[in-house]
């Protein structure tokens, strides 16, 4: 499928899509406790969706059973919420998290923390975000894709994190999954030339130990190979002539992180 570039009609509905998102994210974070189980976190993150008049991308997508993905330490991505799995002080959960407004997409992730966790899962997490904000300084018209890719893999290879490689970002508009790959790993074809009006889903997963993984028997959790953390974060993109818009934080996120 082709990279589509969006009109300025479809940008302002791929930001109401961002906006709604943001807001559920924040949300369903702030509700995690001890306690619940996946599948409480994934009917929560339903009914906020639905609630806000959007759909979830991820029900259904491909035979994947629920609205949110809800993926625990060393679980890496598309967790299947479960009502005998539940969280308790200490983990770190990664959500992800797709919705539908008026036929356009949005997609971000975020990984949090338990109650109190760790000094290392904290540093995985901070440095998983990171990686993304590493990356987006290169995202902008004229740039080539490749760029943003080996500033993640470069920025986490500085603190020995292993960047996972067989799951990628991706284009993102009408379809959940469109044209670019979007990889977080170094890359040595400098990838398509970037354009104003493209929206990407960057989305570094990275773990504390081994770049590997596999899939369980499942066929969706996707978990390290040497059983170490792993954190995701990810947002939807606009590229512009100048930084991109980050359609998918709220007003409370961007006050954090301009501290
Ligand atoms: N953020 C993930 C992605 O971009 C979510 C897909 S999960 C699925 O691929 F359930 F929809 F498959
Ligand atoms: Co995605």
């Amino acid at each position: 499928m082709a990279v589509t570039v969006k009109s300025a009609r479809e940008i302002e509905l791929m930001r109401a899509a961002g906006r709604i998102l943001a807001k559920v994210h924040q949300d369903l974070g702030d509700a995690i406790k001890p306690g619940m189980s996946t599948f409480d976190i994934d009917k929560l993150g339903d009914e906020m969706i639905r609630s806000f008049g959007c759909i979830p991308s991820f029900k259904d997508y491909n035979g994947y059973p629920a609205s949110v993905c809800v993926s625990v330490n060393d679980e890496v991505v598309h967790g299947i919420p479960n009502k005998s799995r539940i969280i308790k002080e200490g983990d770190i959960v990664s959500l992800d998290i797709g919705v539908i407004y008026k036929g356009y997409h949005s997609d971000a992730a975020r990984t949090h923390g338990v109650g109190e966790i760790s000094e290392e899962a904290r540093f995985l997490i901070d440095k998983t975000r990171q990686s993304f904000f590493e990356g987006i300084k290169f995202a902008k018209a004229g740039n080539h894709l490749h760029q943003i890719s080996n500033a993640i893999a470069g920025y986490c290879e500085e603190f020995d994190l292993g960047v996972v490689e067989d799951l990628v970002g991706h284009g993102i508009g009408q379809n959940l999954h469109e044209d670019p790959e979007v990889p977080n790993h170094f890359q040595t074809k400098r990838g398509i030339r970037l354009r104003k009006g493209m929206t990407l889903a960057i989305e570094p997963m990275v773990n504390l130990g081994t770049y590997e993984v596999e899939w369980l028997d499942d066929d969706w959790t996707v978990v390290t190979l040497d059983g170490s953390l792993s954190a995701h974060y990810e947002n939807t993109i606009l590229i512009t002539d100048g930084s991109p818009e980050i359609l998918t934080l709220t007003e409370r996120e961007i006050a954090e992180l301009s501290k």
